[in-house]
């Protein structure tokens, strides 16, 4: 397949629901990084790296959407926390660690994975913390990953060395508190000089994007944010992308249960009401879709207890959340004996 922006939408749509600007900015980044590949085999001539920051509230499908979009890409892909790397006094080894595992998942081979793609998770985590002085755990790793964000020959436990000059990377965070920070520092459009004949909606569109400075006030580094060109916001989920998200995807919960049912020779069907109500509960515990899945099979285990010992048991139908489902049996015993 050759892969195109477009195609990479189209494979993640299949996965992650919403978030179309997101799938957009990093379908572009990552099929930029590829060109940049091919360029580089046949000319030679260079191309600067653009990496990828995702934000947006925790549950929105920033971690599923890069561990999607691995699935596609014919490039190692590895992905690491940012918390695991400060809690460590041995950053550097920690961050070996990480680009040995990019080698190995090209197979060993070093152009491979000196052109690969590594995902830095919880990077907002890396904030100085409110009091802490210059120099805390956070601040260094940002030190220790910039330095590999900028290129640079990194010597692994096998002695060998990895250029990581071209290998992309995609950092991201929840950004807690961030849209406050946005907030209290947009003032109209600074020095963009506006006409009537402007574009609301481009111009809302610059508004609202996330600064150097407002990542710099958050807590990162300035070098830092400057290595983060490219900035995708995820957005938080609605009600009904949340029903989706449980009802078409390719893997989605209800799918998965409809399947363990029908091996069991029962057909599962929760109607429309239900996921309606989840969705409701989910969004009240503001985990974004993370609560989707808990909710559900809190929803079905009890019955999935008893399914496999229900003789000719036929169907078991949801109508809502807060009452009992419906068990319908092969030969009902009222049609059995009623008159022919
Ligand atoms: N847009 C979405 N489409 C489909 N499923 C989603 C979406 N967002 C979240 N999910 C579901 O919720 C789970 C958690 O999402 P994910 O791990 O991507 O969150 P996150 O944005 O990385 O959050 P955090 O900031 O807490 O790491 C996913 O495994 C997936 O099942
Ligand atoms: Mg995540």
């Amino acid at each position: 397949m050759t892969i195109t922006p477009s195609s990479i939408v189209h494979y993640l749509d299949q996965y992650v629901i919403g978030q179309e600007d997101a799938k957009k900015i990093l379908a572009v980044a990552v099929y930029a990084h590829f060109r940049k590949i091919a360029r580089a085999r046949s000319d030679r001539s260079r191309m600067a790296k653009s990496n990828v920051l995702l934000i947006g509230s925790s549950g929105t499908g920033k971690t599923l959407m890069c561990e999607t979009l691995s699935r596609v890409l014919d490039v190692p892909f590895v992905t690491a926390e940012a918390t695991s790397l400060s809690h460590t006094r041995f950053v550097n080894e920690e961050i070996e660690a990480v680009l040995q595992r990019l080698v190995d998942r090209g197979d060993g081979d070093m152009d491979k994975a000196q052109n690969g793609i590594v995902f830095i998770d919880e990077i907002d985590k890396l904030k100085a913390q409110e009091g802490e002085q210059r120099g805390s755990s956070g601040e260094s790793v940002q030190h220790a990953l910039l330095k590999i964000m900028e290129g640079s020959q990194v010597k692994l436990a096998t002695g060998q060395y990895i250029d990581t000059t071209n290998i992309l990377f995609i950092c991201g965070g929840a950004f807690v508190g961030l849209d406050e920070i946005i907030r209290s520092q947009t003032h109209g459009y600074g020095f963009i000089a506006t006409s009537k004949g402007d574009n609301q909606k481009i111009l809302d569109r610059l508004n609202t994007r996330v600064k150097p400075t407002d990542l710099f006030t958050y807590g990162l580094i300035p070098e830092f944010t400057g290595r983060l060109p490219i900035i995708a916001r995820f957005h938080d989920l609605t009600r009904e992308m949340l029903v989706r998200i449980m009802t078409d995807t390719k893997n989605s919960i209800y799918g998965q249960f409809r399947d363990i049912f029908r091996d069991e020779g029962v057909e599962l069907v929760v109607e429309p009401r239900v996921f309606e109500q989840i969705a409701e509960l989910a969004i009240e515990y503001k985990t974004g879709a993370r609560s989707l899945r808990g909710i559900f099979e809190e929803l079905i285990t009890p019955v999935l207890y008893v399914v496999p010992d229900g003789r000719d048991l036929h169907r078991v139908v949801y109508t809502s959340l807060f009452t009992d489902p419906t068990f319908e049996h092969q030969h009902a015993p009222a049609d059995a004996s009623a008159p022919r």
